[in-house]
């Protein structure tokens, strides 16, 4: 068992990570997001209450946790101010809220310019959740973003002075309005006097709790492939959402990491655009598994395209994540689908194929070949353990750690946190 645990989502994001890492943060002492902004989106329900989380650790509902936004984030200031403001409301006061001075700042122009860039992208378009992301991410890159520590300060006003001089030309040559400096520093100053007293060293408050033998859970947010290394570029989001993250957006060593928790969905969904091989085209199992797994998108409300189990990419996933334990979630939404396909193969040129290729043109031509199963039509909401489940489920979710060679610790059969079967225990 471990004293450090990161979740990852394992396939294109919405796998149900808000669960599981609501569940864990229960036992763990520091809660760190590190990379991602508030494109993700958390679902959490405990005591009948559903919660939306965007930007804040899952911790946030424990005061006991220390919740960590890490530098590897970027951090819209009106959306976290927006969230902290709905947390106030229901009795949550974000007091055990510590913000990463190096994580960079999501601006208006971000989320402008990424409207902007997927309109001149036209047809080939990423489908991005327009939150300002990609810009914000290449300013980093470019070295021109703004930092937290830089945005609670005195000297906000003239670094945001000095990055409008070159934005606003951007701005303008795309035919967008100009951003007035005065205008846009009166209403930012409101944001960082809220956000100030929570921005801090995360990297020395994170490793003094690791040495001092904190546990802590890293909670990742989208999907492996939507890594901008590793997923299915260019449709990806623009950081590691791969467990390699955790390091450079935490400023952890790799050594401390010693449990990494794959979050596979027990089907395959995907937003935006980009290849996606075993998609269920639009017929009635598609509807189905889109209305019973409320498979619309918690940020955007977007339809999700859902698919078959796909084991070449779940795992090619777990070889880069290098996941020691696979968590299976929504498998009662698979309830009364007759027949189960898993895909076990691609065939690409007429060859069998075994991993994602990189060019996304070759993925596009990828076509999946399948095992079926047949499927359950028992009510599997309440059960309490692998042996209660219907021999059929059983064989299912056996198939799936055999393809995928990873042990399932966990499944889950309904939303409530009383739905999770938990096979082994993660932390000590
Ligand atoms: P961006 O992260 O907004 O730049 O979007 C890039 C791609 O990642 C798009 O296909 C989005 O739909 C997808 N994406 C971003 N965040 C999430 C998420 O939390 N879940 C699922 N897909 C996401």
């Amino acid at each position: 068992m471990a004293q450090t645990v990161v979740v990852v989502g394992a396939q294109w994001g919405d796998e149900g990570k808000g669960k599981v890492t609501n569940y864990l943060s229960e036992q763990a002492d520091v809660v760190v997001r590190y990379q991602g902004g508030d494109n993700a989106g958390h679902t959490i329900k405990f005591n009948n209450v559903t919660h939306k989380l965007h930007l804040i650790p899952s911790g946030i509902f424990n005061t006991n946790v220390i919740n960590v936004m890490g530098n590897g984030m970027v951090i819209n200031p009106r959306s976290l101010v927006n969230e902290m403001r709905e947390l106030q409301k229901r009795g949550y006061y974000c007091e055990n809220l510590y913000i990463s001075d190096r994580a960079h700042v999501i601006l208006d122009y971000h989320q402008t310019l990424d409207g902007i860039n997927e309109e001149r992208l036209g047809e080939g378009q990423i489908g991005t959740t327009k939150k300002g992301i990609g810009p914000a991410y290449t300013d980093k890159a470019a070295r021109i973003g703004i930092r937290m520590a830089d945005f609670v300060s005195d000297d906000f006003y003239s670094a945001l002075k000095n990055t409008l001089k070159l934005k606003n030309k951007e701005l303008v040559s795309f035919g967008a309005k100009p951003i007035d400096v005065v205008k846009m520093y009166s209403e930012y100053m409101e944001l960082a006097d809220i956000i100030k007293p929570h921005v801090c060293d995360t990297i020395t408050l994170l490793n003094d709790e690791i040495k001092k033998g904190k546990k802590v859970l890293f909670e990742g947010a989208q999907g492996a492939l939507l890594d901008i290394d590793f997923g299915t570029y260019p449709y990806v989001t623009s950081s590691n959402s791969t467990s390699g993250g955790v390091t450079v957006g935490a400023g952890v060593g790799p050594k401390t990491i010693e449990e990494i928790l794959g979050i596979y969905k027990a089907y395959a969904t995907r937003v935006g655009s980009g290849a996606f091989p075993t998609e269920i085209k639009d017929n009635y199992i598609s509807n189905y598994i889109r209305e019973k797994g409320n498979e619309y998108g918690t940020t955007t409300k977007r339809p999700r395209r859902i698919g078959w189990f796909d084991a070449v990419a779940a795992k090619y996933s777990a070889m880069i994540n290098g996941f020691t334990g696979m968590a299976v979630m929504l498998l009662d939404v698979l309830t009364g689908v007759d027949r189960i396909k898993i895909c076990t193969s691609y065939y690409l040129d007429n060859q069998p194929y075994q991993t994602i290729p990189a060019r996304i043109e070759d993925f596009e031509q990828c076509q999946p070949k399948y095992i079926e199963l047949d499927g359950w039509t028992e009510d599997i909401t309440n059960v309490k353990s692998f042996e209660e489940l219907p021999e059929n489920a059983k064989a299912y979710l056996q198939t799936l750690e055999e393809l995928v060679g990873i042990p399932i610790v966990l499944f889950s059969v309904g939303p409530d946190r009383n739905q999770t079967i938990i096979q082994r225990k993660l932390f000590k």
